[in-house]
């Protein structure tokens, strides 16, 4: 059985990540510092899989602890999820984003390479595209402009990772550009874990239809789309954990580096979300207007035409059952 060390996978992506390489026959290997998530997903996960599963309380910058893990597992391959990840935060706590995000991919790089470990897969983000391009956005368009330090991060360990190719051809890159994840497993034992109060869109609506919180603020309502509000390419966490799958089942193919965008390829409002919510749920959500939101774009979804082609993979789920999923979380 291969080894698949997963950077981050107690977190929301890497946990649900967990779940599909589990039944797909691999072995998950977590390692995980808990800065963002709860040790208690590792029990929940047993419960999912009916197997423990091997994990590390680790930071990725600690070389010695992490050269010990690789020593005592042979590693098959790499899926670094690892890293902070809210655009708003990331403007508020920019060197520690910095550090934290390309600080460990930096880290893990140069643990991987010494151990002769050549196959990542590495979460990017879909903000690292240049905004204003036409959409749908495809893997070939524009990076680099990017609007708020969590997108410059993920742009940076990017490039980095396409020196790696470019000048060591042992590597075998996969980077997963993902889109706006949202849902839970269907268990709803495992989630978006939030300390204190959310940055993202639907753990917000959460914790106000749990009424933890008094009601939601739409960023925005005056942007030029449909009704004013943002749109985002929202793609259900399990879609997004079966592509990380699709990339590890062909990553032995061809060395170099590949770019793939993980959405539904439609993009839906703000508006829209609350609406699919309250009629998936019926809980009603109340929001509020205020002013737009430092970093945000007004428009993005992906074309991801290319991940079908290249890996038969596509999303299984709509908005509406991932609203589903969300009820068994309230
Ligand atoms: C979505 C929309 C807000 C909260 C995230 C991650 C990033 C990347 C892309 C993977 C925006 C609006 C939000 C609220 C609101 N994914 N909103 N009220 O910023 O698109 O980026 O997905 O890499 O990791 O940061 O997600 O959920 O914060 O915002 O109106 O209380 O919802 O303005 O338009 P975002 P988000």
């Amino acid at each position: 059985m291969k080894n698949v060390f997963i950077t981050g996978g107690a977190g929301y992506i890497g946990s649900h990540c967990v779940v599909s390489l589990v039944k797909n026959g691999y072995n998950p290997v977590i390692l995980d510092n808990f800065s963002n998530s709860r040790q208690t997903v590792l029990k929940k996960l047993k419960t999912i899989t009916n197997k423990k599963i091997i994990s590390y309380k680790v930071d990725l910058r600690d070389k010695s602890k992490l050269k010990s893990i690789f020593k005592k597992h042979k590693c098959y391959c790499v899926i670094h999820c690892a890293g902070f990840k809210a655009v708003s935060e990331s403007i508020r706590e920019t060197i520690p984003y910095f550090d934290n995000n390309i600080g460990s991919a930096l880290s893990l790089l140069e643990c991987m390479e010494e151990n002769n470990v050549f196959k990542i897969i590495f979460s990017s983000s879909c903000t690292v595209y240049n905004e204003n391009q036409s959409l749908p956005w495809k893997e070939t368009i524009k990076i680099g402009n990017t609007k708020n330090p969590y997108a410059t991060s993920k742009y940076i360990i990017e490039r980095m990772l396409m020196d790696l190719a470019k000048y060591n051809k042992n590597w075998s890159i996969r980077i997963a550009r993902y889109f706006n994840a949202i849902g839970n497993h269907s268990s709803g034992l495992i989630k978006e874990e939030t300390n204190g109060v959310p940055n993202f869109l639907v753990p917000y609506i959460v914790k106000v239809a749990k009424k933890e919180l008094p009601y939601l603020r739409v960023f925005g309502k005056n942007y030029r789309t449909k009704d004013g509000t943002c749109i985002r390419d929202f793609i259900h966490v399990m879609d997004l954990a079966d592509g990380h799958i699709a990339l590890l089942k062909k990553i032995n193919q061809k060395k170099g580096l590949k770019i793939y965008n993980f959405g539904t390829g439609k993009g839906t409002s703000v508006l829209e979300v609350i609406r699919a919510f309250e009629k998936q749920t019926g809980v009603p959500i109340s929001f509020r207007f205020s002013k737009k939101r430092k970093g945000d774009a007004a428009v993005s979804y992906c074309s991801a035409k290319k991940a079908l082609k290249e890996l038969k993979w596509e999303t299984k789920y709509n908005l509406n059952q991932a609203m589903m999923d969300v009820k068994k979380i309230i």
